[in-house]
């Protein structure tokens, strides 16, 4: 039985599109469980560059079936262009990539009720990817959703009937504009039409695949530090990132989920609002400049610290982690001085991550540790003894501060630039 959760151990984008594309090869499905297109994921293989945002990256994996759980909200827009694009790239889908009729459509009052609340955030906004991500799952847990399967009868304009009297409310209180029913109505039955061959309950296929034993590949969105519950609230994303929510938002048992990867980056971005507490801020610094990364769905500009071992240590914890895949090792060349937070210090106590809020968080001091660097470029590196010393060095140290081996090593990000150990 292999049931595989690929989940960030930071906050979002630590480089799991790569891992389980480089992981899919082996997998009979994969699968996304939580989040939406907020979530960018990275892929470059002989297929090309990809930015995806909710077809499982595993999908060029051409036995892999994949599948979109009733646990993620879909916007039918980003669905149906990224199925072409894939189709149109030589990666047809037909046949082989199923989306629950559980699954929550995001509307367009969703994405603009998402800018407005962040427009009256001001400076406290959280930095959403104003994708309609928080707006639609509030109303998945009020009970105000529409999801695939009301548009199997008139419930899909019932419920819009109600949803637009509702809204259109907020928005125009908010100085927005009211939204049409018969536009949103035409614009949403047409995406229906589009969207329908891939629609199909997932249910059996989960339960058969566990039952013959089947490889699942299951791709988290976002960061364990975006998770709603242990993230730092309220700068965190609005559906769990723990590998748990893989049995809600897809109906794999917690028992199955043994295998752990948590992909690490060999340094910290953020992007949006909320505390880093290794950020560098100087941006002249070469270390500013060498972390320097676009956003994949947003092109926002990420924020860059220092690794963060309590970050780390903390998800291994939450998480169940089994291995770490640590990634973006070769941006590190050339650094003659690698700092890495040990722990953390808040009014001269040692404390954890879980012992403060995210307001906290932004307090606490970090006890930093120097490393020595490497010069070369390790991008050619095919085996761990390929690296230099030091760069094995802090490999090793990571695996013994997070009480997880570390397995996979990316030196570059093409699916071939990974070092399995
Ligand atoms: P995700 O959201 O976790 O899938 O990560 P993103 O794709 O948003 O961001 C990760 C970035 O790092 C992308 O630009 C990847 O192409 C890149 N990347 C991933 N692994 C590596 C690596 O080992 N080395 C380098 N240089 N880049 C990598
Ligand atoms: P992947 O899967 C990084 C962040 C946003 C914002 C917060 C809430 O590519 O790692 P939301 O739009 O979800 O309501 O925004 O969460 N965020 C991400 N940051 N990577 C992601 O996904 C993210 N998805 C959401 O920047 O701070
Ligand atoms: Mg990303």
């Amino acid at each position: 039985m292999t049931v595989i959760a690929v989940i960030g151990s930071q906050w979002g984008d630590e480089g799991k599109g790569k891992a389980v594309d480089f992981l899919a090869e082996r997998a009979d499905y994969v699968a996304r469980f939580n989040g939406g297109n907020n979530a960018g994921h990275t892929v470059i293989n002989e297929f090309g560059t990809f930015k995806i945002h909710l077809v499982p990256s595993g999908i060029f994996a051409k036995n892999a079936v994949g599948l979109i759980g009733g646990g993620v909200v879909v916007d039918p827009s980003v669905l149906i262009e990224e199925i072409e694009m894939l189709n149109k790239s030589g990666v047809n889908v037909d046949g082989r990539l199923w989306v629950s009729p559980r699954s929550h459509v995001i509307m367009p009052y969703h994405k603009i009720l998402d800018g407005l609340y962040e427009e009256a955030k001001g400076k406290g906004a959280t930095g959403t990817t104003r994708r309609g991500i928080g707006p639609v799952f509030a109303d998945k847990v009020s009970y105000n959703g529409i999801r695939w399967t009301d548009f199997t009868s008139d419930m899909f304009e019932q419920r819009l009937e109600v949803q637009l009297t509702l809204k259109n409310k907020i928005i125009t209180a908010l100085g927005g504009e009211a939204l049409e029913f018969n536009k949103v109505r035409d614009e949403y039955r047409a995406y229906y039409g589009k969207v329908k061959p891939y629609l199909k309950e997932l249910f059996s296929i989960v339960q058969d695949g566990l039952k013959a034993d089947k490889t699942f590949l299951l791709e988290q969105a976002m960061g364990s530090f975006l998770d709603t519950d242990w993230g730092t609230y309220p700068f965190v994303t609005a559906s769990t990132t723990i590998p748990s929510a893989a049995t809600a938002g897809l109906g794999i048992p917690p028992k199955y989920i043994q295998n752990v990867v948590g992909v690490t980056k060999a340094y910290t971005t953020r992007v949006g609002g909320g505390p880093l507490p290794t950020e560098i801020h100087d941006t002249e610094s070469e270390v500013y400049k060498k972390f320097g990364e676009v956003a994949a769905t947003t092109g926002r500009i990420r924020r860059v610290g220092w690794l963060d071992l309590e970050i780390v240590r903390t998800a291994a914890q939450l998480s169940g982690m089994t291995e770490i895949c640590l990634t973006k090792l070769d941006i590190l060349s050339g650094l003659k001085e690698i700092q890495v937070c040990t722990q953390y210090k808040f009014n001269g106590q040692t404390i954890r991550y879980a012992d403060v809020d995210a307001y906290g968080l932004d307090e606490v001091e970090c006890m930093y540790e120097s490393f020595p660097g490497w010069s070369e470029d390790i991008s050619k590196a095919k085996t761990f003894e390929d690296l230099p010393a030091n760069a094995q060095k802090y490999v090793k140290m990571i695996e013994e501060a997070a009480g997880v081996p570390v397995k996979m090593i990316g030196v570059g990000p093409a699916r071939d630039e990974t070092i399995r150990r």
